[in-house]
């Protein structure tokens, strides 16, 4: 035995017939990993110029618009695949890949988004459709009216508690009159508030430290995305790594919160108890948990910091949306001496949801021009998918993928697209029903947002309370007027995210 492995490890000295087999194996290893897929005649056009050695597309994450408008203008039909590793995706567009990619039974969004979607928690992988089945029933149910009526006064006082927070900051050093805010801080952390008080622990909404930390940990899944797994999924990479511990770490909070419940016998009345309460699994629970507050911060938190930077940059859309909330508070008050903020806290969840639509407006339009990246599914039925009438199709067990912007971007469908300008959504214009799935920020066809009721719940509150408390306008950080308008979201993200250099508002207390 000793003798072998003395030989084994001096390579000089092996015999021909040994190299012979160590080729062979990493040959054989080699094919292994790069082996694709065969595919048919009627797959649409193979895009080359980004098609890397065992890789495949790089591109496709780290400059997906670009890559995806010369793929789609380099074809006949526009519609194109390529590789990502070994998964072969078919990038569909226009309105009739639309129609094929939101509306086809056997296209599963679930199985596309943990191939294809980089960044989501590794602990809450979730696999398989009754997981999936479980998680969106929670999510209705916590999203019902009774369950969020049952919240709503906490809600309320933590959108105004916040703006109370505001109302002391330290005033700005070169402008006195005014103090700063950067939306994306302060907008970010109401959202993950009022998301963990919906569907998370109270322990974790009441406690700063630990709100802190599992925010912290909630942002890094952002910063790490293993795009390199994608590719390999079987090399470990350090963010991929890093990614796994701050899973575990989230996966221990919740597992201690409830062991602390169990060992103290106290009964809460949250939303993690009640998703304790359907008698799931524990690992299902917790990956119910880390799951949806990761689906409920991301872009909510992100939108809910743009619509007052938005609006700050058009004064004339700022007025609109304070007139809106002058007229609801004036439509609720119910004694002269009650302030905007106290008739807002009297408000019911079903009075948020419908005494607000311009601000509603703001954040669809927010959507459609911060909607970066792509939606993905997975074929997973028994047969190819016709795209169309072109004749191609998305094979039996290939991915499609399809750019948001594709459709939000199209200046054929909204004038001057990049511009935020809500009045086309106005009834005269309807740019957003001009024809079906012409307006996917929600999701489309069978996949609509589960959350849609409960983000436009969050938006109206962090808006509305900030409105009615504060006169503003863009700034820089040092107070100054800012001159720049918004810069637009970065295209080649594959996912909105804060922007890179923080936008700032200043704000002052309006008189009334
Ligand atoms: C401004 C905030 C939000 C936006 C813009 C948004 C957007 C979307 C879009 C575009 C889709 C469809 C994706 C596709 O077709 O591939 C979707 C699906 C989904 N969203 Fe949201 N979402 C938001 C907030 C939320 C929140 C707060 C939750 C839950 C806490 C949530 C949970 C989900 C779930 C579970 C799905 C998948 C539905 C399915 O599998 O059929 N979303 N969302
Ligand atoms: C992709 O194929 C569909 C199916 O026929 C077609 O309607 C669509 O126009 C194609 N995309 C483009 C950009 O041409
Ligand atoms: C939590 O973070 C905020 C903002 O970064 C900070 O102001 C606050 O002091 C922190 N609280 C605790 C308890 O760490």
């Amino acid at each position: 035995m000793q003798a072998i492995i003395e030989r084994l490890l001096q390579p000089k000295a092996w015999p021909t017939i040994m190299w012979a087999v160590v080729m062979a194996g990493l040959t054989f290893l080699l094919h292994l990993l790069t082996t694709r897929p065969s595919l048919s005649h009627a797959v649409p056009k193979l895009w080359k110029p980004d098609d890397l050695p065992i890789l495949g597309a790089w591109r496709f994450y780290s400059h997906r618009q670009e890559m995806y408008y010369d793929a789609q203008t380099s074809t006949d039909t526009g519609n194109f695949s390529f590789f990502i590793g070994k998964k072969h995706v078919v990038g569909v567009s226009g309105p009739e890949g639309r129609k094929t990619f939101f509306d086809t039974k056997d296209l599963v969004l679930h199985d596309g988004f943990s191939a294809l979607f980089a960044g989501f928690p590794e602990q809450s992988a979730g696999d398989g459709e009754n997981f999936n089945r479980f998680f969106k029933m929670c999510l209705n149910s916590l999203f019902k009216s009774e369950s969020l009526n049952k919240k709503i006064d906490l809600l309320a006082n933590d959108a105004q508690r916040m703006c109370e927070a505001l109302a002391v900051a330290p005033v700005s050093d070169s402008h006195p009159d005014w103090r700063v805010m950067n939306p994306f801080d302060s907008m970010y952390r109401l959202v993950y508030q009022l998301t963990t008080r919906t569907i998370g622990a109270s322990e974790i909404a009441e406690d700063p430290e630990l709100f802190n930390r599992t925010l912290s940990i909630f942002e890094q899944f952002e910063s790490r995305t293993s795009v390199l797994k994608l590719f390999l999924p079987w090399l470990p990479t350090p963010n991929f790594i890093i990614r796994m511990y701050s899973g575990a770490r989230l996966y221990k909070t919740f597992l201690d919160i409830i062991k602390s419940r169990e060992k103290s016998g106290k009964r809460v009345d949250d939303a993690f108890q009640h998703i304790i309460d359907t008698g799931a699994s524990t690992s299902d629970v917790i990956s119910f948990e880390i799951a949806s507050l990761f689906a409920g911060l991301v872009n909510s938190g992100i939108h809910a910091s743009y619509i007052p930077l938005y609006c700050a940059d058009n004064p004339e859309w700022k007025a609109k949306v304070q007139a809106e909330v002058d007229g609801v508070v004036a439509k609720y008050r119910s004694t002269p001496d009650q302030s905007p903020a106290m008739v807002l806290s009297s408000l019911s969840v079903e009075q948020w949801d419908n005494e607000f639509p311009l601000i509603d407006l703001t954040l669809r339009e927010s959507i459609r021009i911060g909607q970066p990246g792509c939606g993905f599914r997975k074929n997973n039925g028994p047969r190819d998918i016709p795209i169309g009438s072109t004749g191609e199709v998305i094979p039996r067990g290939s991915y499609a993928a399809y750019l948001f912007n594709d459709v939000h971007l199209d200046p054929n469908i909204y004038t001057d697209s990049q511009k935020f300008d809500p009045t086309r959504y106005f009834h005269d214009r309807a740019e957003d029903r001009k024809m079906s799935h012409t307006y996917v920020g929600w999701g489309s066809g069978r996949h609509p947002c589960v959350g849609m009721r409960f983000a436009k719940l969050e938006m109206v509150l962090s808006s509305a309370y900030f409105f009615a408390m504060f006169e503003f306008e863009p700034s820089e950080k040092d107070g100054s007027l800012r001159t720049e308008p918004v810069p637009p979201v970065d295209a080649k993200l594959h996912q909105v995210r804060k922007p890179d250099d923080p936008i700032f508002i200043r704000y002052k207390p309006r008189a009334y």
